[in-house]
């Protein structure tokens, strides 16, 4: 029996219209597939995560007023888009200290970062160079000098904070130098530890300990805690077995810091810095106009405006406002990065707009990590890259060179908000 054509039509548009999504072949893929932006993977990686991992990570300073005030300060400007330029491609390349980049963004140093994935900075390091874009590595990474160097064929910076044994200092950026490593971060915004209540609240240290109620939170998060008791112990890796102490047993980062750093350098020590590395050398925490305008009379070659994304001072300045006021002052006489609630590529087209040279992620990227390994990382800078790509074209801005404050609805000689 011949059904009537009219009977039939459902199935013919249901036909047409269903479409199942290609099973991806992973775990991890298939985690990630269902993620679209940085805060999808923010949420994926609290629930893969203990709380008190996912609290470091992503958790600030006291009231976390300057947290809170890092991203707000992005959403609050808007773009003026021109239309009719008549673009087609746009270019998202840059140049960064003479050097190529894929688009102006370089991965932030994180501390500790094997606390998110056990791959760490190795993973963070292989994405970085993939994607290519420069990665800094902490101080205080939870793998080598020499092991991120093995692990990447792309350009990498060493960020350093000040040991009160300047000898440990020195070793360690010949070590960088040895390595090819090619550019210092020196990390200014730490004199004294952060109070971050979170962690505070629940005693987390590093490497965190097990107790009764991380036992439950560690059963709760099973491929977290398999990986951390499967893979080998996490430590400082570029102090392992010195005096300063290595994190092999569980510290407080505020103890540790608060003991083992320097909370009266100076911009001496910035001269003394010079004397001993031939490379670049970046000073990071810059948050004043008048900081900035010192920091190019010292010769620094860049600075990094920042306030360690709300984690050190509570009450700092938001970034972003920062940097049209810096921009302006400097006037071109020293390389401007920023960092701070950068989520999206268009904070990152926003900074540069507004007068940055590049800008900085941390958390962004630890997100990723935390969610998927390496995979989660390469897929924040893809969507990094592809976002500046398409916010160009929507701003009716040719390439990232031709970025000025005209895009913004900000104008160079706006006050700082906060
Ligand atoms: C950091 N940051 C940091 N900075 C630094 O100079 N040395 C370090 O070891 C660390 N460690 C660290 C750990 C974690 C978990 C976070 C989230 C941040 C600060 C970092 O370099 C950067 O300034 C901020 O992450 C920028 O803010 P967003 O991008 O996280 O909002």
């Amino acid at each position: 029996m011949r059904l009537p054509a009219r009977a039939l039509r459902p199935f013919m548009t249901l036909r047409s219209v269903v479409r199942f999504r290609r099973r991806q072949r992973g775990r991890v893929e298939r985690r990630l597939s269902r993620t679209a932006s940085v805060a999808d993977l923010r949420r994926l990686a609290q629930r893969r995560l203990p709380g008190g991992v996912f609290d470091y990570i992503d958790g600030g300073a006291e009231d976390e007023l300057t947290l809170v005030a890092n991203t707000a300060a992005f959403a609050a400007v808007s773009f003026e888009p021109r239309v009719l330029q008549g673009l087609g491609a746009v270019d998202i390349g840059s140049i960064l200290l003479g050097a190529p980049l894929a688009y102006p963004l370089v991965l932030a140093p994180t501390g500790f970062t094997r606390i998110a994935h056990p791959d760490g900075e190795l993973a963070v390091a292989r994405a970085a160079a993939r994607a290519g874009l420069p990665y800094t590595l902490s101080t205080l990474s939870t793998r080598s000098i020499e092991e991120v160097r093995a692990a990447s064929s792309g350009r990498l910076w060493f960020q350093v904070y000040a040991w009160r044994d300047r000898g440990l200092v020195h070793e360690m950026v010949e070590r960088a130098a040895g390595a090819g490593y090619e550019a210092l971060v020196l990390t200014v915004d730490t004199p004294v530890f952060g109070r971050r209540e979170r962690d505070v609240r629940r005693g987390f240290s590093l490497p965190p300990t097990i107790g009764p109620s991380t036992l439950v939170d560690g059963l709760l998060h099973p491929s977290w805690t398999t990986g951390f008791l499967t893979s080998e112990p996490i430590r400082f890796a570029n102090v392992i077995g010195r005096a300063v102490g290595d994190g092999g047993t569980p510290v407080t980062l505020s103890d540790y810091i608060n003991e083992q750093f320097d909370s009266a350098l100076s911009w001496a020590d910035v001269a003394w810095l010079r004397s001993i590395w031939p490379g670049p050398i970046l000073i990071k925490g810059v948050q004043t106009v008048q900081d900035a305008l010192v920091a190019a009379d010292e010769g620094v070659d860049g600075i990094i405006l920042s306030n360690h994304g709300g984690r050190q001072l509570d009450g700092a300045p938001a970034i972003f406002p920062l940097v049209a006021p810096i921009a302006e002052a400097l006037g071109g006489r020293s390389t401007i990065i920023c960092d701070g609630g950068v989520r999206r590529g268009s904070d990152i087209v926003k900074a540069v707009a507004a007068g940055a040279d590049a800008v900085m992620a941390g958390r962004a990227y630890l997100y990723g990590l935390g969610a998927g390994g390496e995979a989660g990382v390469s897929r924040v800078l893809d969507w990094f890259g592809e976002d500046v790509r398409r916010t160009l074209s929507l701003i009716g801005a040719s390439a990232v060179r031709d970025l000025n404050p005209s895009f913004l609805s900000i104008r160079p000689d706006s006050e700082p908000t906060t």
